[in-house]
């Protein structure tokens, strides 16, 4: 089965298991607006690829751990939509959660995939308690404090932040548990990996912030322009455009160097070089090229 096909399975899965009968329907609608239809998902995808190239063949726990990291991830985008963060009407080409359903079941919808991905992971490995504890660690550091998402979109409520720690709380740390939770259910070393996710995901947010200044709301599927707007750290705002690309460039290529020794080495490495085109605003790419 290929890695798309496992990741909306096994998020369809988890979501099944809990918007089931006795749920209040409207939550249940809204948890599903927020996963469905998905939109890169490049955080699972980027576990599942990290967790083959260690020649990992526990399956089950791998789709778990993907499944665990891209609810937490559409937890935090429903969350970030709100009026009370980045106020955005429109998320993956649709009306974000908060304006199809309102603000409780926005915030609702996003507690309870928060806590959906740990119930997900903790009844998927039962049977592998040593499996278990580490990755709950590994998932729940990225997303909580003082290091994970929570964190990082903390950092908008304080005077001063710099770019680099801003984008490696709020972003960099899920894809840090890609990589860390792929390797861990390989039984590779985690904290190696840790590495190659940190910089992964600070290259996507600086893309991000590039799409920001350069792309259309078409072409996104949410409003641009948002950073300037909304004041807030962008590295296209502080490096410029060239700047960024530089950066964004140098990031991919430290992330690929990173990748410790292992049986799919040279093969993630092209997948991480593709995916870096893939993510530019299309009149960048070339630019960058
Ligand atoms: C958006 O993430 C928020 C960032 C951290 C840049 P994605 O660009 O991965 O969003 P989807 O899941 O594809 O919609
Ligand atoms: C969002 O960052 C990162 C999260 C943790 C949700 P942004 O605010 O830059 O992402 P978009 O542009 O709304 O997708
Ligand atoms: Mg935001
Ligand atoms: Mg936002």
């Amino acid at each position: 089965m290929d890695a798309t096909t496992r990741i909306e399975q096994a998020l369809a899965s988890a979501i099944d298991s809990v918007a089931a009968s006795g749920c209040p329907p409207r939550l249940a609608e809204a948890v599903r607006h927020s996963v469905f239809p998905g939109g890169a998902r490049v955080r699972p995808r980027l576990c599942l690829a990290v967790a083959a190239a260690c020649g990992s063949t526990d399956y089950a726990a791998a789709d778990a751990a993907a499944a665990a990291i891209e609810l937490l991830h559409c937890a935090s985008l429903v969350h970030d939509d709100l009026p009370c963060f980045d106020d955005s009407p429109l998320r993956r080409g649709v009306p974000s959660v908060h304006r199809a359903f309102g603000e409780p079941l926005a915030v609702l919808a996003g507690d309870a995939l928060i806590i959906l991905a740990f119930e997900h992971l903790a009844r998927s490995l039962a049977a592998s308690p040593e499996r278990l504890g580490p990755l709950l660690l590994t998932i729940s550091r990225s997303v909580g404090m003082p290091h994970g998402i929570t964190a990082g979109q903390a950092w908008e409520c304080e005077p001063r932040v710099s770019v680099e720690d801003y984008h490696r709380a709020k972003t960099g740390s899920l894809f840090a548990a890609a990589t860390a939770a792929g390797a861990q259910v390989a039984g590779a070393d985690a904290d190696a990996w840790r590495v190659v996710g940190d910089r992964i995901g600070e290259a996507y947010q600086v893309a991000d912030d590039l799409r920001d200044v350069a792309a259309s709301a078409q072409e996104v599927g949410k409003p641009v322009g948002r950073d300037a707007l909304l004041n807030r750290p962008s590295a296209a705002g502080e490096l410029g455009v060239d700047g960024a690309i530089d950066r964004l460039r140098q990031l991919v290529k430290g992330a690929i160097d990173a990748i410790p020794p292992c049986p799919g080495r040279d093969k993630l490495g092209e997948v991480l070089m593709a995916e870096s085109r893939h993510i530019m605003p299309k009149d960048l790419a070339q630019r960058a090229a």
